[in-house]
């Protein structure tokens, strides 16, 4: 049975609203362009759609440092585009998902140039400041995510500030009870409007320590990303507090009806740290799990990464899984290396596993990675790491609608904000294809649809041979992929295959098994499945 929570059944579907469609010729996508791609998005079968933020922004960071946190950014349109987007996607059965950010602001948001103005400020308390060490030094060792010291001194009042981002994102200081009433506030404004939910930026990470404690320093045996920070951020993230202002702000989305969800960016490095974000059920109703994104695209590493997800996420809770989003290498590049029949066994995983898909836009056309010349850099990350490939421009552009000039995406005379990839790969055309990935992931989303098995069934991994993953959904769905180049057999396989990635085995009978040739995967049904339990 279907669990009759739309966000537990359905797929989210994530747009970068300044790459998905421009509808005033300026380049930059907009909110009446992502109106008219509704229709699209209905076709596709999502249930929901997740905007990057949309908030006044002077874009140091492109939307993740906020001016105003009740306004919408004038290059997306105005308050009265979100009304029209919010009541014209309910009519195809789309929630609108909005993004919020209450790590931080921007530099220039009103209380926090207030905040640096003196520090008796009404809003100096707001922020994180800190004296110098005796030596003029910064307060602790503290780096930031994106490089460098996370403090930067302020000459007018020879205090420091915290930014575990730029320098352009001063961090809250949730020590303080205005900023969550502020915050309270904010999320009333978006909920009273009809907005469905929250993905909530660094939701893992808002409260510091209180005694701005030195992080550790990183030792020989810590992950990679660990050691490239020199130090464990133990103190500037992941605080025991955080859980409280989780449990508050779950409180608060309950209260409405329907209740509204929060989706939190939980960028911690182990299974076991994400699970605690869904207290007892009553902290973020999903918690994305990062440990999948990062894992290779083979069989043992991704099916233990989900076995261990599905006995630590608690019972009230619920899995989200993704494989591309705005900060990360696409999955067609970074797990498939452009070849197509990876990326339909990725898909075909995302959407077959226990929990809610996230599909960033461009996955269901397999856009790779666009390449960005130094001159197109946009991302603070590019510039600043440049020319080391950690910036996050190839992942953000522009939608492929059609093969024209401008791609679909913009007709503006100039170049849009960022260089559309290569538009042989796009909608229109793939569309028209039965055989398209387009095609793959819309009958996938219509098959989800249609089973509860899909939808809801519990996740049992089977027993078979290496480079294979197989699993059983509910009490008669298979899924099963081979991610390797050599032909395997999947054994204890009977039923009918619904779909499988190459598609010319749709309807196929098995009885015994089946052979996956390289790179394929199929969902089988079997009114009585035997498949040994692993
Ligand atoms: C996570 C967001 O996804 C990323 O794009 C942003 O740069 C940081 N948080 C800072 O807000």
């Amino acid at each position: 049975m279907s669990s009759g929570q739309w966000w537990r059944d359905g797929v989210i579907y994530q747009i970068y609203v300044r790459s998905f469609q421009d509808s005033n010729g300026d380049g930059i996508g907009d909110l009446p362009g992502v109106i008219r791609r509704l229709d699209y998005l209905q076709w596709l079968g999502v249930d929901a759609i997740w905007l990057s933020p949309i908030t006044v922004s002077p874009d140091a960071d492109y939307g993740y440092d906020v001016a105003d946190y009740c306004n919408v950014q004038p290059a997306f349109g105005d308050l009265g585009d979100v009304d029209r987007l919010i009541r014209e996607a309910a009519e195809r059965g789309i929630r609108v998902i909005l993004d919020i950010v209450p790590n931080h602001s921007s530099d220039r948001h009103p209380w926090f140039t207030d905040a640096r103005s003196g520090r008796g400020a009404r809003h100096r308390d707001w922020y994180v400041w800190a004296d110098p060490k005796a030596d003029g030094g910064y307060p602790n060792n503290w780096v930031s995510a994106f490089g460098g010291p996370a403090w930067t001194r302020d000459e007018h009042t020879g205090q420091y500030y915290l930014h575990n981002f730029l320098a352009q994102q001063p961090d809250f200081n949730w020590w303080n009870s205005e900023v969550a009433d502020a915050f309270d506030e904010i999320y009333r404004f978006w909920f009273d409007r009809g907005v469905a939910g929250f993905r909530i930026d660094v939701a893992h990470g808002i409260v510091k320590d209180r005694e701005l404690r030195d992080n550790p320093l990183a030792t020989k045996d810590d992950p990679p990303d660990v050691r490239a920070l020199g130090q464990r951020m133990v103190y500037n993230i992941d605080r025991p507090e955080v859980h409280d202002v989780l449990r508050h702000w779950r409180t608060l989305a309950d209260r409405y009806q329907p209740p509204r969800i929060l989706l939190g960016e939980t960028y911690v490095i182990d299974i076991r740290t994400m699970g605690r974000f869904y207290g007892i059920g009553d902290e973020l109703n999903l918690a994305f799990n990062f440990t999948f994104v990062h894992a290779p695209l083979q069989a043992a590493a991704l099916a233990e990464v989900v076995a261990e997800t599905e006995l630590i996420i608690p019972e009230v809770g619920w899995p989200v899984w993704t494989v591309s989003n705005h900060d990360v290498s696409r999955v067609m590049s970074r797990w498939c290396e452009g070849d197509e029949r990876k990326l339909r066994t990725a898909l075909l995983s995302l959407l077959t596993l226990r929990g809610t898909p996230v599909l960033y836009y461009g996955d269901e056309i397999g856009m790779p990675d666009t390449p960005i010349r130094k001159a197109e850099l946009r991302d603070p990350m590019g510039k600043r790491h440049w020319p080391a490939p950690r910036g996050r421009d190839p992942e953000r552009t522009p939608m492929q609608w059609h093969n024209e000039t401008g791609g679909g995406f913009t007709n503006a005379a100039l170049e849009p904000w960022l260089p559309i990839g290569d538009t042989a790969r796009n909608v229109e055309d793939q569309q028209a294809d039965p055989g398209s990935i387009l095609s793959f992931v819309r009958d996938l989303i219509a098959l989800r649809r249609t089973s509860p098995d899909l939808q809801a069934g519990q996740y049992r991994q089977l027993t078979s041979p290496g480079d294979t993953w197989a699993w059983q959904r509910g009490d008669a769905t298979v899924v099963a992929v081979n991610l390797s180049g050599r032909r395997l057999f999947v054994p204890d396989l009977a039923g009918r295959v619904l779909i499988s990635t190459t598609r010319s085995r749709d309807g196929e009978r098995l009885h015994d098994g089946i052979v996956l040739g390289p790179w394929e995967g199929a969902i089988c049904f079997s009114a009585s499945t035997s498949a040994p339990v692993r």
